[in-house]
């Protein structure tokens, strides 16, 4: 058996052990590559776990258009979260709207207006999310499990792609005509919001044009909190 489907067998298992025990449970779906690959995974194999995006208001079009593209091909409903609009509103009125470049502090207030805050109502009620973060993207991942509780957010949390290399990523990709956002194929390898994002260079890191101006210690916007958290030795 090859390694990738050594991968997606032990993937799909953890997909229906989680749909098992902590029903109801929902996918958060940023619309990345390694997102899509378990769009596609679960449509074909769990279609009972719910997704849902976290539309910031500021994303790049074309994760918008994969957006589109996501509902047109697959049967699970994509649900769409965004922040609300009174603190966002205020938030802009005090920091202005780019603010965010200004310190490590505004960015994170922004990024909990219009990612963490409406990140708790899309997890509330559920028994558990299931994120697709994999080990070797950052610093800040090293110390993730597949499975663990979610103190910050009271549920469980999985990441079933832990352990999935970036090759894998793109083998499942382009074996499953998997659709993906256009911004991979101009050296973006990790999306957020637009004004966040930039394109790498070669040999830079892939979460290097992410909020580049910042160490790579701050690196994270506030949703996966507890995988800052260094294990102990
Ligand atoms: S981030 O914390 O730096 O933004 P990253 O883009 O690597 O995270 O995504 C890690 C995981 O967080 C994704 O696989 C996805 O599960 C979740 N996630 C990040 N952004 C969103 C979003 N806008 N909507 C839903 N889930 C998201
Ligand atoms: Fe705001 Fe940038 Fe965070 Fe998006 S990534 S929520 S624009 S600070």
């Amino acid at each position: 058996m090859s390694s990738l489907q050594q991968k997606i067998d032990q993937t799909v298992a953890v997909l229906q052990q989680a749909a098992k025990e902590f029903a109801p449970l929902t996918f958060a779906n940023s619309l990345g590559a390694e997102d899509m690959v378990l769009t596609d995974l679960i449509a074909k194999h769990q279609p009972d776990i719910q997704m849902f995006s976290l539309d910031t208001g500021r994303l790049p079009q074309e994760t918008y258009d994969l957006m589109q593209q996501v509902r047109n091909r697959y049967s699970v409903p994509l649900q769409v979260y965004f922040p609300d609009a009174t603190s966002t509103e205020a938030l802009v009125g005090k920091n202005g709207v780019n603010g965010f470049y200004d310190s490590v502090d505004n960015r994170k207030a922004c990024c909990h207006a219009r990612k963490v805050e409406p990140l708790k109502r899309a997890l509330s009620g559920k028994k558990a999310w299931i994120t697709g973060m994999r080990r070797e993207q950052a610093v800040t991942r090293g110390s993730l499990e597949v499975s663990a509780f979610d103190a910050d957010h009271g549920l469980q949390k999985f990441n079933p792609l832990l352990d999935w290399s970036n090759a894998e990523v793109w083998e499942y990709i382009k074996a499953n005509d998997v659709p993906y956002n256009a911004l991979h194929d101009q050296f973006y390898p990790s999306i957020g919001c637009a004004p966040c994002t930039r394109a790498i260079t070669p040999g830079e890191d892939i979460r290097a044009g992410r909020w580049w101006w910042e160490n790579p210690e701050n690196k994270e916007c506030g949703l996966h909190v507890a995988s800052r958290i260094p294990k102990r030795a």
